[in-house]
């Protein structure tokens, strides 16, 4: 028997993508790849990319001129790019690039098969076609290898909102939901294969709408689903439109008790005009309005935004908005952005703030997202939460695992495994993470 060939993937940018860098090292499992941490060492090396923000696009380019080496020595050695930068620039990278063999869009990872074959033949190989045909299906789980305690689950892929500044809707699509049953399929398995926590994942994901028994599902309702599956302890989805925000997911929040009180709620901004601008949509009142029902409904919810800072037009004025709503917010977690323009967006055609001025106001911001992140952070000491182990610590006996909120909780003395369960009591904040206490 031949030694079996080598895959590196390296994966860029969100969640999706580390599902997808999954499906993809599956499907290339089944033509006798095994997955390697080395480039150096791989047959077969791919690059997932993200193309959501410039530097994310260029971090690709500048990886790839590092492969000529190792390429010069391995002639055999393919090299492919797959994700968003791929469905963006596609015959553009192999142009820019020669060193690359195949380029693969996100919608069509079960024909990498295929298009390994047709690259090891020394051809060059593009696909980045919307296909109707279900790659999630045809990237069934081959063996049932042994997972870790967490894991995500795509449910819904691509977006029709086409806020001014994102590409998304051009590189993942038009917005699809997955059948429930096949979801749900997914999770059993899952499951069976040692997973606590499930993440659901969609570019727009509380806007799911895939097919059930007695017509389309709402995110709830298979969220309900999902918690009739024994065994599976935890649920949570990511990223959320406050526009599909519906009732039933709020009532949810309150009442499904492995729907874990978190929520990724993006705002972007803080000022109307801006808003407006962005095609969100909504409004900073109405976002206000909508964070008051939901913590209604779960008083203790961690909320979790995304904010860019420096839009086309932006005044001072306007971001003090933002800042003015992040007071009134108070998040646990947030993620911020200087605006980058990406090309072929409606923002891309407009008056660019001073970059100097952005790169201020990103500053301002983050040291106040960072404070209320600490604060929220130190307010878990003295309370009593329930973390999931995911690996050992660094000292010995130590765990380390995340607690409902999802903040890394580090535990000393600890005689559970991975994968178990346990109430902990907080006895300090750190910079980054909680300590705490088993409470027997
Ligand atoms: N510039 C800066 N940030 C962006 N995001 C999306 N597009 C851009 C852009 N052109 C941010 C948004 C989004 C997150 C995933 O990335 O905040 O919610
Ligand atoms: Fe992009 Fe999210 Fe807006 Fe869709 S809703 S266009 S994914 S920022």
């Amino acid at each position: 028997m031949s030694a079996p060939k080598k895959l590196f993937i390296k994966t860029y940018g969100c969640q999706m993508n580390v599902y997808d860098s999954e499906r993809m090292a599956e499907a290339l499992g089944g033509e006798g790849y095994v997955e390697t941490k080395s480039a150096d060492d791989a047959d077969m090396i791919l690059l997932n990319t993200c193309h959501i923000r410039e530097k994310a696009a260029e971090k690709v380019y500048s990886e790839l001129g590092r492969f000529k080496g190792l390429k010069a020595e391995k002639p055999d050695l393919k090299i492919g790019v797959a994700g968003c930068v791929a469905q963006a620039e596609g015959q553009e990278i192999m142009r820019r690039q020669p060193l690359v063999d195949l380029v693969v869009g996100p919608q069509s990872y079960h024909r990498l098969p295929e298009m390994e074959a047709k690259a090891r033949t020394g051809e060059k190989v593009l696909d980045t076609d919307f296909p109707e045909e279900d790659k999630f299906e045809k990237l069934k789980n081959r063996p049932k290898a042994k997972r870790g305690p967490t894991a995500f689950l795509t449910v819904q892929e691509g977006c029709d909102k086409f806020c001014a500044f994102c590409v998304v809707p051009y590189t993942r699509g038009a917005e699809v939901s997955r059948p429930a049953d096949r979801i749900l399929r997914e999770a059993q398995d899952l499951v069976e294969r040692g997973v606590r926590e499930i993440t659901l994942l969609g570019q727009n994901v509380n806007a799911y709408h895939g097919a059930g028994p007695n017509g389309d599902m709402t995110l709830a309702q298979l969220i309900w689903e999902l918690d009739k599956v024994d065994g599976l302890e935890r649920i949570r989805f990511t990223t959320s439109h406050p526009n599909d925000m519906q009732d039933d997911l709020i009532e949810a929040h309150g009442t499904c008790a492995k729907l874990m009180p978190y929520l990724h709620l993006p705002v972007q901004a803080g000022s109307d005009k801006i808003l407006k601008r962005m095609n969100r949509a909504h409004t900073a009142e109405s976002y206000l309005r909508l964070i008051e029902r939901i913590r209604a409904a779960r008083p203790d919810i961690l909320i979790s935004g995304d904010f860019i800072v420096g839009f086309p037009e932006e005044t001072e004025e306007d971001f003090q908005a933002t800042l003015d709503l992040v007071e009134e917010v108070k998040y646990g977690t947030a993620y911020s952005f200087k605006y980058s323009t990406r090309p072929g967006t409606p923002a891309a055609e407009r008056t660019q703030v001073d970059p100097q001025e952005a790169d201020d106001r990103l500053q301002r911001l983050q040291a106040l997202l960072t404070k209320q992140q600490r604060e929220v952070q130190d307010s878990m000491v003295d309370r009593d939460v329930t973390v999931l182990f995911e690996k050992a610590g660094r000292f010995p006996g130590q765990m380390v695992g995340k607690s409902d909120y999802l903040h890394a909780v580090h535990v000393a003395d600890c005689d559970r495994a991975i994968g178990d369960l346990a109430r902990v009591r907080i006895l300090s904040s750190g910079a980054n993470s909680l300590a705490g206490a088993l409470i027997e």
